[in-house]
């Protein structure tokens, strides 16, 4: 079973709406971690629009399981993530007119800037993973330039319906394989929620799924804990099952 890392971006993106002091990501990611969650992701995008400096800050220094930054390639968002003592670091692209991060980072466009980036994060003791698309030929380029990890993009599949989802899923088995055959580690998420996680937690070698919208927006409703738990006994379930 995957391990479930709660991304809180959209405790704030609610908290920055009203420029408001709550709600609080990081009282929210305690009680994500009081329910079950084995790790805290957030991401600093250059506008700021949810997540803010201090937060990332305040994560690191509350938390009680590991914080995930994820950043762009920007200068000043790296040079952030450098001394943001955050244990992994996810290497995303960033478009400031994107609802949220719409694809994959392009390895192979981005080869010079990663080259610098992946032993700069690495070298704070982070585990560096890049945030791609189920594409063998970006997952192979990873590995060359030696991330540990990849986070693969698992918003296409999300978006997908009936057989179009199903080759999705397939495309995302297949990344999978082929990363852990050339020695890469994987982790997925983006667009995950409660009916379509179990297909891609199935998928044998994925270590952990950064889910955040539809917890966040399932604890509106049912509260932080039952939100968390829905998804772990989700994922419990299927561990039984295998
Ligand atoms: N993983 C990465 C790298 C992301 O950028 C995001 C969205 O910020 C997520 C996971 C979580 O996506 P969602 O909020 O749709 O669950």
């Amino acid at each position: 079973m995957p391990r479930l890392h709660i991304n809180v971006d959209h405790v704030a993106t609610l908290r920055q709406a009203r420029r408001e002091t709550f709600p609080d990501p990081v009282a929210w990611a305690l009680a994500a971690e009081e329910a079950g969650a084995a790790g805290i992701t957030c991401h600093l995008r250059r506008d700021r629009r949810h997540i803010q400096d201090a937060d990332v800050e305040n994560l690191r220094n509350s938390i009680g399981t590991l914080l995930n930054l994820e950043c762009s390639l920007d200068e000043e968002m790296l040079a952030i993530a450098q001394r943001s003592r955050a244990q992994a670091f996810c290497l995303v692209p960033e478009n400031r007119q994107e609802v949220t991060t719409e694809g994959g980072l392009n390895v192979i466009g981005e080869v010079d800037r990663l080259r610098e980036a992946i032993p700069r994060l690495g070298e704070t003791g982070g585990l560096v993973s890049l945030f791609i698309d189920p594409d063998l030929s970006q997952i192979d380029m990873a590995r060359e330039l030696q991330a540990p990890f990849i986070e693969l993009h698992t918003g296409e599949y999300a978006q997908a319906q009936g057989e179009e989802r199903m080759a999705t899923l397939e495309r995302l088995a297949s990344a999978t394989a082929h990363a852990h055959n050339i020695g890469l580690r994987v982790n997925a998420g983006h667009g995950l929620d409660y009916e379509n996680t179990a297909p891609v937690a199935s998928i044998p070698g994925i270590e952990e799924l950064n889910i955040g919208f539809a917890i966040v927006a399932r604890s509106v409703f049912v509260g932080v804990s039952r939100a968390i738990g829905e998804m772990q006994n989700l994922l419990k379930d299927l561990s039984v099952k295998s």
